[in-house]
């Protein structure tokens, strides 16, 4: 055993412009469906969470021109989007990041889906990957 901060993968993003396109597709081919769905209007998107195991696969599609997934998609195009890591407290685990000198989106731990407590790694700190750390609230 290590002593990692990240627990398990609690979501892979995947933006997409059709998300009900997605949830169907994702029904159709794996037989798998959306255990919760819910629009975060602070971050302009609609996410689906289809599960597998103990983790989720998130569908992610904008709701508005100037959300960031919005802008993810029209340089980018359809694909992965981020991933999310379990940690068991946001705010350490983000100092900790910050104290290795990894270049971060959220200086703060901020409230995400599903009552979550969220904070976001920048991509260029990190290889090209966005990574959001997850502190699930029960
Ligand atoms: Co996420």
């Amino acid at each position: 055993m290590s002593d990692s901060l990240l627990t398990e993968i609690d979501h892979v993003a995947i933006a997409v412009r059709d998300l009900d396109a997605a949830i169907a597709w994702y029904a159709e081919v794996f037989g798998a469906s959306v255990e919760h769905r819910e629009v975060v209007e602070s971050d302009g998107v609609e996410e689906a969470l289809v599960r597998v195991a103990d983790s989720y696969v998130q569908l992610l599609t904008p709701t508005r021109d100037d959300s960031p997934v919005a802008k993810f998609l029209e340089k980018q195009g359809e694909g992965l989007h981020h991933v999310a890591y379990r940690v068991v407290n946001c705010a350490l685990a983000l100092d900790a990041v910050k104290a290795s000198g990894a270049r971060v989106i959220d200086d703060t731990p901020r409230p995400g889906s599903r009552g979550t407590t969220v904070a976001f790694i920048h991509p260029r700190a990190s290889f090209g990957t966005l990574i959001e750390l997850v502190q699930v609230n029960s």
